[in-house]
């Protein structure tokens, strides 16, 4: 009887000598990313085993860098001669992906004015200087690399025309899922492995795309620090170090670098596009609050707003920033996974098959659910888990403490299918509001104005963009300010990226700006632990339980 093994949900009948995995894969369709022979010396081929590990070949030398459930699927064959084997390659089908952004005021629009230009019909100048000759429409990219996600998009730099774009998951997840763990592999296994891997999809994304490569000039990419800067090769181990600072910060600080902004060729990157091309990496903020919070910034117009806005982007490292064109502060607030569906019994990421809104019947007191993609249930999402806890405080079957009524331990959502909440669920998620919560605190505080003074509040990011606000707020995420200032605008990262493709003037406001923002640091704010152990309760965050500081 033969092995049933299914790659990216592709099934077919194999046997051992039937060839690698990397081999079944092709022979089913599954673009598996490579650059090497199929030898294991590019290390991009990557599967995950869900299934059967235990019916396949021992890892060979080449796969020692892996752990747990990863393969390299060039190296790996069939072992046994019947049961099932599950994997896939690091993009995991269906991941809801925020790659718009909605909302954003008018001003972040900029007139046309790229690096890349035209001139005598077929002369290609990059900064007036001619780096082709070619009479093809002039394409630049824009990337946002999140820790989590992926978001390229293809832009005419001749007209502004978005032409395409795609989206996935970040396929550095074999090297931990958050950005410490990241960082810890890019310093200990090396090789630039991470970014080897990101830079296969990366490529296979651009072939995609329905221009020539080599007629992409320009990229700009902005991301976390970590994600920027294992992108662009450079050490991250102090990111990873008290006090947090990206090597193009140190480098700054000592007088090497007039900027943190990074820049590189095109091969360096390993990117398919015209080699003379540029790639730019928007300049970080400070510490964690990276090229991504700054290309939020841009995307608002921060630099010309009258009005007191906020952008928040709630994520494994939370970004909170508070200002407008006379001041600028910034936290990073380091949440954890919770949100994302880290460390939660019943969490997972916003994939098919994830609840994400819940509400309590009040007459009967059962769980109404909706699932993405309309699958059955698998977990529960983040924007699930801030609707279950809002429902639980509105019906009192969960007290402000976190704690369930009649002491009961744990909650079952949809039991037949084994999904339950627990009351340690709780203490993860109120943890995780609770540096939140401090860090809007702190902020404020230093800012020396209330919550409700902010005229503006931006919550960026796919989770802000699906959160119920109403719920939101009565959990305490976000402050409890009239529904009518908090403004859910999505990907605003993408699209500051885009504006500093497109116009020099921004990217040179994007570097401005980024050196005029004040980075409130949480853990040496004197009452950062009160704020922290209020933060940590489920109530609403009131604008009064911030005391203005004098002067
Ligand atoms: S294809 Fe290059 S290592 Fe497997």
């Amino acid at each position: 009887m033969p092995v049933t093994l299914t790659i990216n949900g592709h099934s077919t009948d194999a046997a051992p000598g039937g060839g690698s995995l990397f081999d079944h894969a092709e022979r089913l369709g599954v673009h598996v990313p490579t650059s090497c022979r199929k030898n294991g010396k590019c290390k991009e081929c990557i599967v995950e085993v869900t299934e059967g590990m235990s019916l396949l070949s021992p890892p060979t030398d080449h796969e020692r860098h892996l752990k747990g459930s990863f393969r390299l699927s060039c190296q790996t064959h069939l072992a046994a001669d019947e049961g099932a084997v599950h994997c896939h390659t690091m993009r995991r089908g269906q991941m809801r992906i925020e790659n718009r952004a909605v909302g954003l005021p008018l001003r972040g629009t900029a007139a046309l004015d790229p690096c890349v230009t035209r001139a005598d019909g077929d002369r290609i100048l990059l900064d007036g200087v001619e780096i082709a000759r070619s009479t093809e429409p002039i394409h630049g990219l824009a990337m946002d690399i999140g820790t989590t996600t992926v978001v390229i998009r293809l832009i005419n730099l001749e007209t502004g025309e978005l032409i395409a774009d795609a989206s996935f998951e970040n396929p550095q997840r074999f090297g931990g899922s958050d950005v410490m763990s990241r960082i810890h592999y890019d310093t200990t296994i090396g090789q630039f492995l991470l970014q080897r891997t990101l830079a296969g999809y990366l490529t296979h994304a651009i072939e995609s795309f329905p221009v020539d490569p080599r007629t992409i000039y320009e990229v700009v990419v902005v991301g976390n620090s970590t994600m920027r800067d294992i992108f662009f090769r450079q050490d991250v181990y102090p990111i990873g170090q008290t006090p947090y600072r990206s090597i193009t910060e140190i480098e700054m600080a000592e007088g090497k670098r007039a900027t943190t902004s990074l820049t590189q060729t095109a091969a360096k990157s390993l990117l398919p596009i015209h080699p003379k091309a540029r790639v730019y990496g928007a300049p970080i903020i400070s510490g964690h609050l990276g090229a991504d919070a700054a290309a939020c910034m841009l995307a608002v117009g921060l630099a010309h707003e009258e009005q007191l806005v906020a952008i928040m982007d709630i994520g494994t490292n939370t970004e909170l920033i508070v200002g407008n064109k006379d001041r600028i502060l910034a936290a990073s607030c380091p949440a954890g996974p919770a949100f994302e569906g880290g460390a939660i019994s019943c969490g997972m990421p916003g994939l098919d098959g994830a609840i994400e809104d819940v509400s309590i019947d009040d007459a009967t007191g059962t769980f109404r659910f909706n699932v993405i993609g309309g699958t059955a249930p698998e977990g529960i999402c983040g924007s699930g888990l801030v609707d279950l806890m809002s429902e639980l405080l509105r019906t009192g079957r969960m007290n402000e403490f976190g704690r369930f009524e009649d002491g009961q331990e744990r909650i079952a959502i949809d039991p037949t299918r084994g999904i339950h909440f627990f009351e340690s669920d709780v203490n993860e998620l109120a943890q995780a509001k609770g540096a939140n919560v401090a860090g809007l605190h702190v902020v404020f505080h230093t800012m020396g104005v209330p919550f409700d003074a902010i005229d503006v509040f931006y919550l960026a990011g796919g989770f802000g963009r699906h959160l119920k606000v109403d719920a939101s707020k009565r959990v305490g995420l976000i402050p409890n300010l009239p529904s009518e200032k908090i403004v859910q605008v999505g990907n605003a990262a993408i699209e500051g990226a885009c504006i500093a493709l497109l116009s020099r003037a921004k990217r040179q406001e994007l570097e401005d700006l980024v050196k005029r923002v004040e980075h409130c640091r949480l853990e040496t704010h004197p009452q950062f632990f009160d704020f922290f152990v209020e933060g940590c309760q489920f109530k609403p965050v009131e604008s009064s339980s911030v005391a203005p500081v004098e002067g």
